[in-house]
């Protein structure tokens, strides 16, 4: 069973490309007043299964010493905080998986908005390990309720491109073949746009791969330099001009450029993205993000920031401990101790996106860390009513 199932992915794939067979992913419905989404990012740890210690601590500067070349996942599989927060992390995504489809059964959202990290630690490829890994953070995660028959629109973050083309690969072209509610465009890139309509409203969404934007991630020892990544650095003017280009052909009421890293930050603001940024200004969108491990809202130059990238491993620190570093950080979802998961739902009308960020109230063993006395109501709130143009 294990084995046809896996031969007829391969096959479906193989086909896929052969004769151009093409996903029959679900869309968002059409014709709403009001139309409900969940932005929802850094997510998928459950499953992995870190490199033991030995490995990692003895035999890993053995080799290197030899000269011996490690493959990047190997290297990333033996990251010590992230070896350290798997325990905790796949018990948070459980919790925060059912807390966000609690959110959405109220809210009847229609779809998900990812911002990427979809896969920790290295991501997944067309193997027995990536498709087990797929059905555990998930297929099997996401799966009931408010998730049946929801689609996701994806997006790619660093994890996620840790094995080059075979795992930006599964996530464009195989996962959609998959699992119908996976989207991630028609054309298997890993860059796309797509239109939600409502019944007197649109708004475009632009997905770019931020990861090709980097210039950190292309030094010699970076775990994120591989030949995908390598050549869509040398042209990340493709992506540029495909954002310019959505944006410019597109009259929608509102406009939203998805991607996984920030720009504006409450640590590190990825200034590499800034043509993408300047094109956001020009037609009055707004930025959805990830990468940052906590909930925020940051305003700059006229342009909202909305980072949900919290339904994982929360880190205080990812939002500076709850310590707004300057006016143009609005809202951050930590304390001093501890980050909030949760996520972020969008209300999109003709006149308003309203923007409501749900924090999840964290329990943990000895005691409450991010107390939040009624985590059904939103933390924190604000509306959009300048239009795109
Ligand atoms: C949820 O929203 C969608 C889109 O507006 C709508 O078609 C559907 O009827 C709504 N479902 C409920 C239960 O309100
Ligand atoms: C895991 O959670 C426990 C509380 O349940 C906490 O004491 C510990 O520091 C956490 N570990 C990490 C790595 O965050
Ligand atoms: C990137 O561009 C440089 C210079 O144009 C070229 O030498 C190199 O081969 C390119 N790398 C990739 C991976 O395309
Ligand atoms: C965007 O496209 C327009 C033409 O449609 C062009 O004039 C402009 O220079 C482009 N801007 C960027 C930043 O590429
Ligand atoms: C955008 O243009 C199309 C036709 O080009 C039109 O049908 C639609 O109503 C316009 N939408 C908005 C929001 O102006
Ligand atoms: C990030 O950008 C904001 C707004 O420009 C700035 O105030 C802040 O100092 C920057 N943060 C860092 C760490 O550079
Ligand atoms: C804000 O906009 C101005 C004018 O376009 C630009 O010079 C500046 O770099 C922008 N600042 C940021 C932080 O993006
Ligand atoms: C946040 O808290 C951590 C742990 O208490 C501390 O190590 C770190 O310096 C703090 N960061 C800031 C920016 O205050
Ligand atoms: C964290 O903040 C609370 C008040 O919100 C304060 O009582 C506590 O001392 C602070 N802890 C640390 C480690 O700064
Ligand atoms: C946002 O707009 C909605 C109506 O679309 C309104 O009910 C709500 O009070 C507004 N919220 C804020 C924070 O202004």
């Amino acid at each position: 069973m294990g084995l046809q199932y896996v031969g007829a992915i391969v096959l479906t794939a193989l086909l896929g490309q052969a004769v151009g067979l093409k996903a029959n992913s679900l869309v968002a419905p059409k014709g709403a007043e009001v139309l409900t989404v969940g932005i929802i990012g850094d997510y998928g740890w459950t499953g992995w299964v870190p490199i033991p210690d030995h490995f990692c601590r003895e035999v890993l500067p053995r080799l290197t010493a030899a000269g011996i070349e490690i493959p990047n996942d190997i290297a990333k599989d033996c990251d010590p905080d992230d070896k350290l927060a798997i325990g905790n992390a796949t018990a948070l995504q459980l919790d925060t998986s059912a807390y966000v489809g609690q959110i959405c059964a109220i809210k009847n959202c229609s779809a998900f908005i990812s911002v990427g990290d979809n896969f920790y630690e290295s991501g997944v490829t067309l193997s027995s390990g990536g498709i087990a890994r797929f059905e555990q953070a998930w297929v099997g995660m996401y799966n009931e309720g408010a998730f049946d028959k929801t689609p996701w629109y994806q997006c790619l973050g660093n994890h996620d491109i840790v094995p080059g083309q075979a795992g930006v690969d599964f996530q464009t072209k195989v996962a959609p073949l998959y699992d119908d509610r996976w989207y991630f465009g028609t054309k298997g890139l890993p860059y796309y746009t797509y239109d939600l309509v409502g019944a007197d409203w649109t708004a475009t969404f632009v997905v770019v791969d931020s990861d090709c934007y980097l210039d950190s991630y292309q030094k010699k020892s970076s775990v994120y330099k591989n030949s995908y990544t390598s050549a869509c650095h040398n042209n990340t003017q493709v992506q540029t001009d495909f954002l310019n280009t959505t944006f410019s052909n597109s009259n929608a009421t509102w406009k939203f450029l998805q991607l996984h890293h920030p720009y504006a930050s409450a640590t590190g603001n990825e200034t590499d993205l800034a043509p993408l940024i300047k094109i956001v200004e020009k037609h009055n969108a707004v930025v959805l993000n990830g990468h940052d491990h906590c909930l925020g809202h940051f305003f700059l130059n006229n342009t909202n920031f909305i980072l949900s990238g919290a339904a994982g491993f929360p880190e205080a620190a990812a939002c500076n401990n709850g310590t707004a570093p300057g006016p143009y950080a609005r809202y951050l979802g930590a304390n001093n101790l501890t980050a909030a998961n949760g996520f972020v739902t969008m209300d999109i009308s003709r006149d308003t996106v309203a923007v409501e960020y749900y924090a999840r109230d964290m329990q943990f063993e000895n005691g409450d860390l991010f107390p939040v006395k009624s985590d059904l109501k939103p933390s924190y709130t604000f509306n959009i009513t300048q239009k795109a143009k």
